[in-house]
């Protein structure tokens, strides 16, 4: 295990060409992938120059290099976190005894439902955004967008690399149908609701990435805990990387409210080609709520099995002093007859919902520093989270319906206001309406403030992609 990648056909830390059996697997798997991604990756722009970040080390400092690729060519890998030594469980049944490099036999299955829900979500995504490039509100847009798209297939590398070294004949097969599976498609649909939206223009772009990335850090965060090692490694490499996906997000809906709270004063917002506050309101409702959907319900055995045995922990584990959870419970709310009681839960069953409320509160976090933005234009609007009870569609809250305030509401009421509170068909046509591409480099679209700063210190009018 090294710290560097190595320059093979496939780039890895994991002395692939140690293991003849797999590379040749994962060699035969290489050009499927990439005959996926030039079909369901950014349409259009295969051909381009594109100022992107490649992986050329784990370490934390100077980890990426930046260059101009063409898509195709960029070096997808396999890149796990070192070793730790001596690592032991930092939670459930086995806490304390060592960490497993091999998977035992009676947690293979749902850990490899894990790591394919998990994996799903990464094409999935690529394929969700394919169109956006067509769009893009700038070349500093545009190129972040790719730099995602690239990330993604790169996790879907290091999910496919579990699948193929830990679970044998049926990992391969998995790892097969992570390709074959398509977005929204009603034969072959991606596995998780959010990851068969459409992200049809960058409003729901900058949203997705905010909300639904998010749920992937926390996921992530959540398997870096493992104690099946091999994946803790990767999840933990793999956090690295989604942290822009989520600067991304939050920094695009920050700039979309900026621009909306400076035509404010000078006129209505929507007439100067801007997307006012209460749209972008709504997006948020609608993405934060297909995004609570992704921890799963509310009190779970299934939580509680992954937990138990070792296989996923919770954000951040090493912070509670406590890690067996046997006798703990979780004060939340739960449906009792119809109606909304607070009760204390039997703590593993309750741990989506736990690692539901970490997630709120970051991001609780980024909606603060768009409000910040807001008051600082002297704008008295302020975004909010609905409650975690709006527009569910799983769980204990997806059987009734709930205001954004978190009040029970009749279905007929729900019929009335939903289109107050959700975006309706006319606002998604008018969002679709200002999306014009802008490639002029430093020039943005008028619905966008431009970035604080340019990436990686680079000017204004740096070409981050190269149009002709
Ligand atoms: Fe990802
Ligand atoms: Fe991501």
């Amino acid at each position: 295990m090294s710290a560097v990648i190595t320059d093979d056909k496939i780039p890895n830390n994991v002395d692939l060409s140690g293991d003849k059996r797999l590379q040749r697997a994962l060699e035969a798997w290489q050009p499927k992938f990439i005959e996926w991604w030039k079909e369901m990756g950014p349409e259009g722009w295969m051909a381009k120059d594109i100022y992107l970040r490649t992986a050329v080390s784990v370490e934390t400092d100077g980890w990426a290099h930046f260059d101009y690729v063409k898509m195709p060519d960029y070096r997808w890998g396999i890149f796990l976190e070192p070793k730790v030594e001596g690592r032991v469980h930092g939670f459930g049944d086995f806490a304390g005894q060592p960490v497993w490099d091999e998977i035992p036999g009676e947690f293979r299955n749902s850990l490899r439902r894990l790591v394919v829900t998990q994996g799903d979500t990464e094409p999935a995504s690529v394929e969700q955004q394919r169109a956006l490039g067509g769009t893009a509100p700038s070349l500093y847009d545009l190129r972040n967008l790719f730099q995602v798209n690239v990330e993604e297939g790169r996790h879907l590398w290091a999910m496919v690399y579990l699948l193929h070294t830990y679970f044998g004949r049926d990992g391969r097969d998995e790892a097969e149908e992570l390709l074959q599976r398509r977005s929204g498609d009603a034969d072959k649909p991606r596995i998780l609701g959010a990851f068969n939206e459409p992200t049809s223009h960058w409003l729901s772009f900058f949203m997705f990435t905010m909300f639904t990335d998010r749920d992937g850090k926390y996921q992530l965060a959540a398997l870096a805990e493992s104690g099946f090692d091999p994946l803790a490694r990767t999840c933990r490499f793999m956090l690295t990387e989604e942290a822009h996906h989520m600067f991304v997000g939050e920094s695009g809906v920050q700039r979309v409210c900026k621009r909306a709270a400076e035509l404010m004063k000078t006129g209505d917002v929507r007439a100067q080609g801007g997307v006012d506050l209460p749209t972008i309101q709504k997006y948020l409702n609608l993405w934060y709520t297909l995004s609570l959907d992704l921890f799963g319900g509310e009190v779970s055995s299934n939580a509680a099995d992954a937990f138990a045995s070792g296989l996923k922990g919770r954000y951040k584990e090493d912070r509670y002093a406590e890690h067996k959870l046997i006798g703990s419970t979780f004060a939340m709310d739960v449906l009792r007859d119809g109606k909304v009681v607070h009760e204390d839960v039997p703590m593993r069953t309750a741990l989506n919902e736990v690692l539901r409320t970490e997630y709120i509160k970051d991001c609780q976090r980024g909606v603060d520093r768009w409000n910040k933005t807001l008051q600082l234009e002297g704008c008295d609007f302020q975004m909010k989270l609905p409650s975690h009870k709006f527009h569910r569609q799983i769980g204990m809250w997806s059987t009734l319906k709930f205001s954004p305030e978190g009040e029970m509401i009749t279905s007929e009421e729900w019929a009335k206001r939903s289109g107050d509170w959700l975006p309706t068909e006319a606002d998604e046509q008018f969002v679709k309406s200002l999306m014009t591409p802008v490639y002029e480099p430093g020039k943005m679209a008028s619905w966008i403030a431009p970035p604080i700063k340019g990436l990686n210190g680079l000017p204004e009018k740096f070409e981050y992609v190269r149009i002709d």
